[in-house]
C-alpha cells in the first residue's frame, strides 16, 4: 500500500508539463502548503508527483485510500512482534518525521477519521498528534502534503468537506492537448508520432463522447497502452480494441458503436 524511493533529480521519471504545475508544486513545498490535484484517471497526477518528489529530492510515500482506509492506517499501531507489542509507525507518520512527501490518492474514498488527522498537519501548525503514544510530532523540514482526488466519480457522499478543501492549494489536470499528448504517448511507448497522431486524435473522439455514452474519456495511460502494444507489433485495430475499446464500457452495443468510430478515424 505504500512505500518509499528517493531519486535526485537527474533521474526523475519522465513528466512533460502541461503548464505552469512544477512551478506551483514547488513553490507549495518550498512555503510548507498542502497540494490537491484534481483531474479524471491517468491523466498524469501520479507520474506529476513521482517526478516532483525526485527533483526536490525528497522521499515519496503513497498511500492508495480506499473505504476501509482509517486514520490508524496513516498514523500507525500496536503489533505483537515476538510476544512483544511495539509501535510501528504508518506513510504518514514516516513522512512527517522525516520531511518527505505523502500522497494520498483517491483522499475521497478514505474513512471520516482521515480528515481529523490531516487537518492540524494542513494548516500552519503542521502537527500530527499520535493519541495511541502521547506523541505530538512537528512535520520535520520537507514534510508536505499531496492529495489527489477525480471529482467526476464522486457521490454526493464522497466530497471533500469544506474545511477540509480549503486548506489545500489545488491543481486541476485535464485530459492534455494534442500538441501535448503525442510527444507524451511517443516517448512512454516508442511508437512513431505519425500513428501516435492517429491514436491520439481517435482518443480526443472519444472524449467527446463522455457523458452520452460513456462514464468517462480515454485516459492518456490507454493511448499509451495502445501505443506499446502496437510498437511491440500488434496490429493496430486489435491494439486499440484492446487498450481504448473495451476498457471503457461493458456495454457490447456501444463497444460496437465506438469501433465504427475507430475505422471513421483510422480508416
Ligand atoms: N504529462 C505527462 N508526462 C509524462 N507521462 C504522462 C503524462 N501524462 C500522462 N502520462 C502517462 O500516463 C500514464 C498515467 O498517468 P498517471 O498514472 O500519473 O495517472 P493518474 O492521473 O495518477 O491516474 P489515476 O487517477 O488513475 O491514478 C503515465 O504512466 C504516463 O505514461
Ligand atoms: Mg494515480
Amino acid at each position: 500500500m505504500d512505500g518509499s524511493f528517493n531519486l535526485r533529480g537527474a533521474d526523475a521519471p519522465f513528466y512533460l508539463p502541461q503548464g505552469d504545475e512544477c512551478d506551483i508544486f514547488a513553490a507549495a513545498h518550498a512555503k510548507n502548503l498542502p497540494l490537491l490535484l484534481k483531474g479524471p484517471t491517468g491523466c498524469g497526477k501520479t507520474r506529476f508527483v513521482a517526478h516532483m518528489a525526485a527533483k526536490l529530492g525528497r522521499p515519496l510515500y503513497t498511500v492508495a485510500c480506499h473505504d476501509d482506509l482509517s486514520a490508524a492506517d496513516l498514523i500507525g499501531r500496536y503489533l505483537l512482534k515476538g510476544g512483544e507489542t511495539v509501535w510501528v509507525d504508518g506513510p504518514l507518520t514516516r513522512a512527517v518525521r522525516e520531511g518527505a512527501i505523502c500522497y494520498l490518492d483517491e483522499v475521497v474514498e478514505a474513512r471520516k477519521d482521515v480528515a481529523v488527522v490531516l487537518h492540524p498537519l494542513t494548516d500552519d501548525r503542521r502537527i500530527l498528534p499520535i493519541d495511541r503514544t502521547g506523541e505530538e510530532l512537528h512535520a520535520a523540514p520537507g514534510f508536505m502534503l499531496v492529495a489527489s482526488y477525480n471529482p467526476g466519480y464522486q457521490n454526493i457522499m464522497k466530497t471533500l468537506k469544506p474545511s477540509t478543501r480549503q486548506r489545500f492549494l489545488s491543481l486541476e489536470f485535464t485530459f492534455p492537448r494534442p500538441e501535448h499528448e503525442i510527444p507524451v504517448v511517443v516517448r512512454e511507448s516508442g511508437l512513431d508520432a505519425d500513428r501516435v497522431g492517429l491514436l491520439v486524435r481517435l482518443a480526443g473522439k472519444l472524449r467527446g463522447l463522455k457523458g452520452q455514452d460513456l462514464e468517462e474519456g480515454v485516459s492518456t495511460r490507454l493511448v499509451v497502452y495502445a501505443a506499446t502494444l502496437i510498437a511491440g507489433g500488434m496490429a493496430m485495430d486489435r491494439a486499440v480494441r484492446a487498450a481504448m475499446i473495451e476498457p471503457l464500457t461493458d456495454d457490447a452495443d456501444i463497444r460496437a458503436g465506438l469501433m465504427d468510430l475507430v475505422v471513421a478515424v483510422m480508416g
